[in-house]
Protein backbone atom coordinates (compact mmCIF):
# COMPACT_ATOMS: atom_id res chain seq x y z
CA UNK A 1 0.00 0.00 0.00
CA UNK A 2 1.40 3.28 -1.14
CA UNK A 3 2.21 6.07 1.79
CA UNK A 4 0.26 9.38 1.23
CA UNK A 5 3.11 11.91 0.57
CA UNK A 6 3.39 14.93 2.98
CA UNK A 7 2.47 18.16 1.98
CA UNK A 8 4.54 20.87 3.91
CA UNK A 9 1.91 23.87 4.76
CA UNK A 10 2.53 27.52 3.88
CA UNK A 11 2.22 29.60 7.66
CA UNK A 12 -1.41 30.91 7.08
CA UNK A 13 -2.35 26.94 6.98
CA UNK A 14 -0.72 26.31 10.32
CA UNK A 15 -3.57 27.05 12.97
CA UNK A 16 -5.81 25.53 11.02
CA UNK A 17 -4.05 22.27 10.89
CA UNK A 18 -3.46 22.18 14.73
CA UNK A 19 -7.71 20.96 15.39
CA UNK A 20 -9.87 20.47 17.88
CA UNK A 21 -7.29 22.99 19.96
CA UNK A 22 -6.36 19.87 22.19
CA UNK A 23 -5.09 16.76 20.66
CA UNK A 24 -3.48 13.30 21.21
CA UNK A 25 0.51 13.77 20.80
CA UNK A 26 3.53 12.18 20.18
CA UNK A 27 6.21 14.90 21.01
CA UNK A 28 9.75 13.78 19.47
CA UNK A 29 13.16 15.47 20.42
CA UNK A 30 16.60 14.49 20.29
CA UNK A 31 18.99 14.42 23.30
CA UNK A 32 22.33 16.34 22.87
CA UNK A 33 23.71 14.02 21.39
CA UNK A 34 21.60 13.97 18.85
CA UNK A 35 19.51 10.43 19.93
CA UNK A 36 15.88 10.29 18.92
CA UNK A 37 13.08 10.46 22.06
CA UNK A 38 9.81 9.62 21.58
CA UNK A 39 6.81 9.97 24.33
CA UNK A 40 2.93 10.22 24.36
CA UNK A 41 1.10 13.39 25.87
CA UNK A 42 -2.58 13.82 26.48
CA UNK A 43 -1.48 17.79 27.62
CA UNK A 44 -0.80 18.50 23.76
CA UNK A 45 -3.08 22.45 23.01
CA UNK A 46 -2.42 24.58 20.50
CA UNK A 47 -2.40 28.02 22.51
CA UNK A 48 -2.12 30.96 19.94
CA UNK A 49 -3.28 31.59 16.58
CA UNK A 50 -0.75 33.92 14.87
CA UNK A 51 1.91 33.06 15.55
CA UNK A 52 1.12 29.53 16.42
CA UNK A 53 2.16 27.81 19.22
CA UNK A 54 1.65 24.87 20.71
CA UNK A 55 2.30 23.60 24.74
CA UNK A 56 2.14 20.37 26.69
CA UNK A 57 3.27 19.47 30.22
CA UNK A 58 5.83 16.76 30.93
CA UNK A 59 7.25 15.00 34.39
CA UNK A 60 10.50 16.91 35.72
CA UNK A 61 13.07 14.73 35.01
CA UNK A 62 12.05 12.99 32.13
CA UNK A 63 13.30 12.35 28.75
CA UNK A 64 11.27 14.80 27.26
CA UNK A 65 11.88 17.68 29.66
CA UNK A 66 15.61 17.55 29.53
CA UNK A 67 15.42 17.38 25.96
CA UNK A 68 13.74 20.53 25.53
CA UNK A 69 15.67 21.91 27.81
CA UNK A 70 19.00 20.44 26.57
CA UNK A 71 18.11 21.28 22.75
CA UNK A 72 15.15 23.60 22.61
CA UNK A 73 13.32 21.82 19.76
CA UNK A 74 10.44 19.17 19.21
CA UNK A 75 7.87 17.96 17.57
CA UNK A 76 3.83 17.27 17.95
CA UNK A 77 3.02 14.20 16.04
CA UNK A 78 -0.64 14.23 15.45
CA UNK A 79 -1.72 10.49 15.73
CA UNK A 80 -5.33 9.01 14.69
CA UNK A 81 -8.39 7.46 16.32
CA UNK A 82 -6.78 3.96 15.09
CA UNK A 83 -6.25 1.22 16.80
CA UNK A 84 -2.81 -0.35 15.66
CA UNK A 85 -1.62 3.89 16.23
CA UNK A 86 -3.36 4.42 19.39
CA UNK A 87 -1.46 1.09 20.66
CA UNK A 88 1.96 2.43 19.54
CA UNK A 89 1.19 5.89 21.29
CA UNK A 90 0.29 3.25 24.20
CA UNK A 91 4.31 1.62 23.91
CA UNK A 92 5.56 5.18 23.72
CA UNK A 93 4.38 5.90 26.91
CA UNK A 94 6.22 3.42 28.74
CA UNK A 95 8.93 4.42 30.76
CA UNK A 96 12.39 3.53 28.67
CA UNK A 97 15.83 4.51 29.60
CA UNK A 98 17.55 7.81 28.68
CA UNK A 99 19.07 6.88 25.24
CA UNK A 100 16.04 4.17 24.25
CA UNK A 101 14.49 5.30 20.55
CA UNK A 102 10.89 4.33 21.52
CA UNK A 103 9.96 5.02 17.77
CA UNK A 104 12.07 1.46 17.03
CA UNK A 105 10.90 -0.07 20.24
CA UNK A 106 6.83 0.81 18.91
CA UNK A 107 7.42 -0.20 15.24
CA UNK A 108 6.98 3.69 14.28
CA UNK A 109 9.49 5.27 11.27
CA UNK A 110 11.13 8.13 11.43
CA UNK A 111 10.60 10.88 9.11
CA UNK A 112 13.40 13.71 8.98
CA UNK A 113 11.34 17.24 9.61
CA UNK A 114 11.99 19.79 7.58
CA UNK A 115 13.72 22.62 10.11
CA UNK A 116 13.74 21.11 13.35
CA UNK A 117 16.55 18.11 14.28
CA UNK A 118 13.87 15.69 16.06
CA UNK A 119 12.02 13.52 13.18
CA UNK A 120 8.67 13.38 12.09
CA UNK A 121 6.82 10.50 12.89
CA UNK A 122 5.77 8.98 9.50
CA UNK A 123 2.97 6.96 10.69
CA UNK A 124 1.39 10.03 12.06
CA UNK A 125 -0.64 12.02 9.46
CA UNK A 126 0.12 15.67 11.03
CA UNK A 127 3.55 17.40 12.22
CA UNK A 128 4.12 20.43 13.93
CA UNK A 129 7.64 21.66 14.32
CA UNK A 130 8.62 23.70 16.93
CA UNK A 131 11.25 25.48 18.66
CA UNK A 132 10.97 26.71 22.30
CA UNK A 133 9.84 29.70 23.07
CA UNK A 134 9.51 29.17 27.50
CA UNK A 135 9.26 26.30 29.92
CA UNK A 136 8.23 26.69 33.65
CA UNK A 137 8.07 24.48 35.97
CA UNK A 138 5.44 23.97 38.30
CA UNK A 139 3.95 21.59 40.21
CA UNK A 140 6.45 19.08 39.70
CA UNK A 141 5.99 19.36 36.05
CA UNK A 142 7.33 21.19 33.29
CA UNK A 143 5.45 23.18 30.87
CA UNK A 144 6.74 24.03 27.43
CA UNK A 145 5.83 26.29 25.67
CA UNK A 146 6.57 25.96 21.50
CA UNK A 147 6.82 28.00 18.64
CA UNK A 148 5.59 26.11 15.35
CA UNK A 149 8.31 26.78 12.65
CA UNK A 150 7.22 24.11 10.37
CA UNK A 151 3.61 22.31 9.59
CA UNK A 152 3.21 18.99 7.26
CA UNK A 153 -0.13 16.96 6.54
CA UNK A 154 -0.61 13.92 4.74
CA UNK A 155 -1.79 15.28 1.33
CA UNK A 156 -5.36 13.28 1.67
CA UNK A 157 -6.35 14.56 5.00
CA UNK A 158 -6.44 18.57 4.18
CA UNK A 159 -8.94 20.32 1.32
CA UNK A 160 -6.89 22.85 -0.92
CA UNK A 161 -7.25 25.79 1.86
CA UNK A 162 -5.59 23.64 4.48
CA UNK A 163 -8.70 22.96 6.53
CA UNK A 164 -8.86 19.12 7.73
CA UNK A 165 -11.08 16.37 6.41
CA UNK A 166 -11.33 15.16 9.91
CA UNK A 167 -12.87 11.72 8.61
CA UNK A 168 -9.12 11.33 7.04
CA UNK A 169 -7.62 13.38 10.18
CA UNK A 170 -9.55 11.35 13.49
CA UNK A 171 -8.16 13.45 16.00
CA UNK A 172 -7.94 11.61 19.23
CA UNK A 173 -7.84 12.83 22.81
CA UNK A 174 -6.77 10.40 25.69
CA UNK A 175 -9.15 9.92 28.65
CA UNK A 176 -6.16 9.06 31.25
CA UNK A 177 -5.64 6.47 33.22
CA UNK A 178 -8.99 6.87 35.11
CA UNK A 179 -11.04 5.60 32.21
CA UNK A 180 -8.60 2.40 31.69
CA UNK A 181 -6.43 4.26 28.94
CA UNK A 182 -9.44 4.87 26.52
CA UNK A 183 -9.35 7.14 23.58
CA UNK A 184 -12.36 9.50 22.60
CA UNK A 185 -12.38 10.08 18.58
CA UNK A 186 -13.09 13.77 18.10
CA UNK A 187 -14.06 14.21 14.20
CA UNK A 188 -17.24 15.20 13.94
CA UNK A 189 -18.68 18.03 13.71
CA UNK A 190 -21.59 20.71 14.16
CA UNK A 191 -21.54 23.80 13.05
CA UNK A 192 -24.17 25.92 15.48
CA UNK A 193 -25.57 29.60 15.05
CA UNK A 194 -24.74 32.29 17.69
CA UNK A 195 -28.94 33.57 18.16
CA UNK A 196 -27.95 37.08 19.48
CA UNK A 197 -27.37 40.27 17.82
CA UNK A 198 -25.99 42.72 20.24
CA UNK A 199 -23.19 44.92 19.36
CA UNK A 200 -20.43 42.20 21.05
CA UNK A 201 -20.84 40.34 17.81
CA UNK A 202 -19.27 42.85 15.36
CA UNK A 203 -16.58 43.35 18.38
CA UNK A 204 -15.79 39.64 18.11
CA UNK A 205 -15.91 39.32 14.35
CA UNK A 206 -12.87 41.99 14.73
CA UNK A 207 -11.06 40.60 17.60
CA UNK A 208 -11.11 37.36 15.21
CA UNK A 209 -9.82 39.25 12.90
CA UNK A 210 -6.81 40.66 14.06
CA UNK A 211 -6.17 37.78 16.52
CA UNK A 212 -6.04 35.65 12.79
CA UNK A 213 -4.15 37.95 10.94
CA UNK A 214 -0.69 37.01 9.97
CA UNK A 215 2.22 39.35 11.67
CA UNK A 216 4.86 39.77 9.20
C1 LIG B 1 -1.78 8.21 25.96
C2 LIG B 1 -0.77 8.78 26.88
C3 LIG B 1 -0.82 10.11 27.25
C4 LIG B 1 0.12 10.67 28.10
N1 LIG B 1 0.07 11.99 28.40
C5 LIG B 1 1.03 12.56 29.18
C6 LIG B 1 1.03 13.96 29.45
O1 LIG B 1 0.23 14.71 28.93
N2 LIG B 1 2.00 14.44 30.26
C7 LIG B 1 2.95 13.63 30.82
O2 LIG B 1 3.81 14.12 31.56
N3 LIG B 1 2.98 12.31 30.56
C8 LIG B 1 2.05 11.75 29.75
N4 LIG B 1 2.07 10.42 29.48
C9 LIG B 1 3.16 9.61 30.05
C10 LIG B 1 4.49 9.77 29.29
O3 LIG B 1 4.32 9.43 27.92
C11 LIG B 1 5.50 8.86 29.96
O4 LIG B 1 5.81 9.37 31.25
C12 LIG B 1 6.78 8.64 29.19
O5 LIG B 1 7.52 7.64 29.82
C13 LIG B 1 7.63 9.88 29.08
O6 LIG B 1 8.73 9.52 28.30
P1 LIG B 1 10.10 10.30 28.25
O7 LIG B 1 10.88 9.95 29.51
O8 LIG B 1 10.75 9.72 27.02
O9 LIG B 1 9.80 11.74 28.16
C14 LIG B 1 1.14 9.85 28.64
C15 LIG B 1 1.19 8.48 28.28
C16 LIG B 1 0.25 7.95 27.43
C17 LIG B 1 0.32 6.50 27.05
Amino acid sequence: MSLPQKLNQPREYWDRLFAPSSCLAMITTVDAQGRVNAASFGTCTRVNHEPVYVAFTTSIGKDTANNVVATGEFVANLPKWERRILEQVRIAGLPFAPGVNELEKAGLTALPSMIVKPPRIRECPRHFECAVEWTKEWAGRLMVVGKVVAASVDEDCVDPEGYVLWDRVKSAHFCGAPYNNGFVAAYQTLFVDRPYDGPEVQKQERLEKEMFTIKP
